[in-house]
């Protein structure tokens, strides 16, 4: 084979270790080198074994996985067919299947992760796993490591860093030089970390685009293979800082509440377990923006959630209340009716609308750019009992955001109330600040 690692990948090369975990930039070879290291352990036709025994490896396959088999063939399928040709090492290949058959009789083939019955059932001398952190982590421990267990064949984990997830847990441990699966101490693992520069191949021309394409924050996990970045995401903590009192006094406070739901949960809410709570958003509009002095939150039932409300309104006295609409504001609205009339205590509730977008783009478009210009500030929830702290929940849900498998209530209460009521409260001039009245909490068991 005519074709030579560069210096970044000749180190992951020479290493001895069994199973190698490698975070790396994007474009820095990852799959170049995974091709390499496919045709290269295809081509051995026996092993020795640790015990000395030597074994046959005519029935071991290698692997190449990837997230689905599609991305496994978009991935390597042309460079795989351009470098074997090339080497003239090919007897037959069947692209459908993702097969590669050397001219030793070996067979190269290709796999997606996300359907794991697929990758059972053959004995196996090596895997690489490409863009580890987009793949299920079940499929390693239970069916890929088993597999390798005749031939003690080694494994080649490579991918971009996403956040701190199961491929963060594999890097960090085989760099502690731990077994993954098992946290205690192993010789098989060790693990590497390069940036997309590393690669000489790169011309300056795509380095740049690269990096004008990207935001700081994914800079440094797409390019440096940062774990600590959120990249893609839409949110960081940085967007959001705790400012007590925010950045700018005066304005009008609005008040906007996103219910869980009384009603039916639709699947996805249902597949969380955990029940979403209500969510009841404080927002102060000033001249600089929108601090968030607090988002009240629980699983209430409807007579509690209108105490909530109501005890909220008489604290804060906010310029507009607005309700999610949907069953659930009807619901508590029948009841509110009942309670403000008891209490003397008159608002209007203005209905949120999701005008039809998904709730993803709604969050997205809400705060992204506010939160981007530093508009947006939240208050220290310090002095709050521990039931009632919402920062930290808050600042977890935003940058775990779009994930759908969490929570997102209170960004979601916070981002209607900013960009539905938000135009209520800046309207009114910074003098119109309200003053209210010492608060008294209602008796939330009497309801007086
Ligand atoms: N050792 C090498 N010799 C020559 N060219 C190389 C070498 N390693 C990488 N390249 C080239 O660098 C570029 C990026 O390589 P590759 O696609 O393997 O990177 P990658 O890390 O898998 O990228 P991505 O993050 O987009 O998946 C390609 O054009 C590839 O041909
Ligand atoms: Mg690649």
């Amino acid at each position: 084979m005519d074709i030579y690692l560069h210096e970044s990948q000749s180190l992951i090369d020479v290493d001895e270790h069994r199973f190698k975990v490698v975070a790396a930039g994007r474009r820095f070879g990852k799959s170049f080198y995974a091709a390499y290291k496919l045709y290269e352990q295809a081509s051995y036709t026996e092993k020795v074994r640790s015990d000395g025994s030597i074994i046959d490896l005519a029935q071991e396959v290698v692997y190449y996985v990837g997230p689905t088999f599609k991305q496994a063939r978009e991935n390597l399928w042309s460079v795989m067919m351009d470098i074997g040709h090339r080497a003239g090492i090919i007897d037959s290949v069947r692209q459908n299947e993702g097969e590669i058959r050397l001219t030793n009789g070996r067979i190269i083939r290709f796999k997606g992760a996300d359907d794991p019955d697929s990758l059972r059932g053959v004995g196996l001398s090596f895997v690489v796993m490409d863009e580890y952190a987009f793949m299920k982590p079940a499929v390693w421990e239970y069916i890929i490591r088993p597999a390798l267990g005749r031939a003690e064949g080694g494994a080649l984990f490579i991918g971009t860093p996403d956040g701190k997830n199961h491929f963060y847990q594999m890097w960090s441990a085989a760099m502690e030089g731990k077994d993954p699966s098992t946290e205690q101490p192993s010789k098989d693992w060790v693990a590497f970390q390069f940036r997309s520069k590393d690669n000489p191949h790169l011309t300056e021309n795509e380095m740049e685009s690269m990096y004008a394409s990207l935001s700081e924050d994914a800079r440094k996990q797409e390019l440096e293979a940062n774990f600590e970045a959120t990249g893609g995401k839409v949110f960081n903590y940085a967007m959001f800082p705790v400012v007590a009192g925010g950045s700018s006094a005066g304005g009008n406070y609005v008040i906007g509440v996103d219910l869980a739901g009384f009603e039916s949960v639709d699947g996805a809410r249902k597949a969380k377990h955990v029940l979403d709570d209500h969510a009841i958003a404080i927002v102060r509009v000033h001249d600089r923006g929108y601090h968030v002095e607090r988002v009240i939150h629980g699983q209430w039932d409807v007579r509690r959630t209108v105490l909530e409300i109501m005890q909220a309104y008489r604290h804060y006295r906010p310029v507009a209340v607005g309700i999610e609409q949907g069953m659930a504001k009807n619901a508590v609205e029948a009841f509110l009716k009942e309670y403000q009339e008891r209490y003397g205590l008159w608002f209007e509730i203005i209905p949120l609308r999701h005008n039809n977008n998904r709730k993803e783009d709604r969050i997205k478009w809400a705060l992204q750019g506010r939160a981007d210009q530093g508009k947006i500030t939240l208050e220290p929830d310090s002095d709050l009992d521990p039931e009632d702290k919402w920062v930290g929940k808050f600042l977890g849900q935003a940058v775990d955001f779009p994930n759908p498998l969490a929570h997102d209530d209170l960004l979601d209460a916070v981002a209607y109330t900013i960009d539905q009521l938000g135009g209520e409260g800046a309207s009114a001039s910074a003098d119109d600040f309200a003053v209210f009245d010492e608060w008294t909490p209602l008796d939330l068991e009497s309801g007086y």
